[in-house]
């Protein structure tokens, strides 16, 4: 009897110790119910309808799409990237000259650092194997003809709000996108952005790689 307790009481205390210090970040997604907004795991939806009923962006693929350090952050206190909501045309109702909609759902996490460092850890492991790594060239460009490119030739402004000039608030913003972006993914995606969400409204376009290395390179200069 004495030694049964014994057991019982070293397998509690081992029970109880292993918490603190092996945080499992996909067990914290699940008890943070992160997949109550978040889709994930793949594939991304495939039809109009299930993406206007989209309440937060999917997060199946986090690893090859954002920067470590930046997502780590984020999940502590999470900001608003998307102005308008995830899916604009749900929150259209702007507020006043505000830009926030006064119905904006914003991202719950609030995790603490260790935890964060667990989820950012499990998250990471989440990356496309199709997505090739190494195809950003980082360069020395004239922001100029970046600019010119991307807001008289491609109008991104139209959607994308640019640091201090202003734009679209239908989409993310690119205030900081640099810090959160992986730029291979943003190489990627702005190739083919139906690659990495079938009915996503912003168009595929036929742009050789000079200009997407161009238009990479600035995205990363805005911290
Ligand atoms: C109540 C719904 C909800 C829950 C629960 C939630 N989020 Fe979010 N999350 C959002 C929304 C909405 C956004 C988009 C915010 C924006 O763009 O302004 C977001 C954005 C994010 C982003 C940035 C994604 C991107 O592509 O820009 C990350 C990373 C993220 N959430 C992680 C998490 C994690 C980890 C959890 C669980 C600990 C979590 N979220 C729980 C709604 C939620
Ligand atoms: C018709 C509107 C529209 C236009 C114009 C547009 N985009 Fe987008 N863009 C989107 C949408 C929608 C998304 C995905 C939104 C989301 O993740 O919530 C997106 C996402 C992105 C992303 C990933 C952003 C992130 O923060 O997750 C990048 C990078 C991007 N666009 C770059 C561009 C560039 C560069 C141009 C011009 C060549 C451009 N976009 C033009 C609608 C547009």
């Amino acid at each position: 009897m004495k030694k049964t307790f014994f057991i019982y009481c070293l397998s509690l205390m081992v029970f109880i110790a292993v918490p603190s210090w092996a945080a499992d970040g996909k067990a914290l997604v699940k008890s943070n119910k992160c997949g109550s907004c978040h889709k994930m795991q793949g594939p991304a939806v495939k039809t109009i309808a299930e993406v206007l009923k989209r309440k937060a962006p999917d997060l199946f693929y986090a690893g090859s799409k954002f920067n470590k350090d930046w997502l780590v952050k984020y999940i502590q206190s999470p900001t608003v990237i998307r102005p308008g909501g995830v899916v604009y045309t749900n929150n259209i109702k702007l507020n006043g000259d505000q830009d926030e909609p006064a119905n904006l759902l914003k991202c719950a996490s609030k995790l603490s650092a260790g935890d964060a460092a667990a989820v950012g850890d499990y998250l990471m492991s989440l990356k496309d194997a199709t997505m090739k790594v190494g195809v950003f060239k980082k360069a020395k460009i004239k922001k100029a003809m970046a600019r010119r490119v991307m807001m008289k030739g491609e109008a991104c402004n139209a959607c994308h709000s640019f640091p201090k000039r202003g734009g679209g608030v239908s989409c993310p913003t690119f205030e900081g996108i640099g810090s959160r972006l992986n730029p291979d993914w943003m190489y990627s995606f702005v190739n083919h952005p139906q690659k990495w969400d079938p009915k996503v409204w912003m168009a595929k376009r036929d742009l050789d790689d000079a200009t997407l290395q161009l238009i990479v390179n600035f995205l990363s200069s805005m911290k």
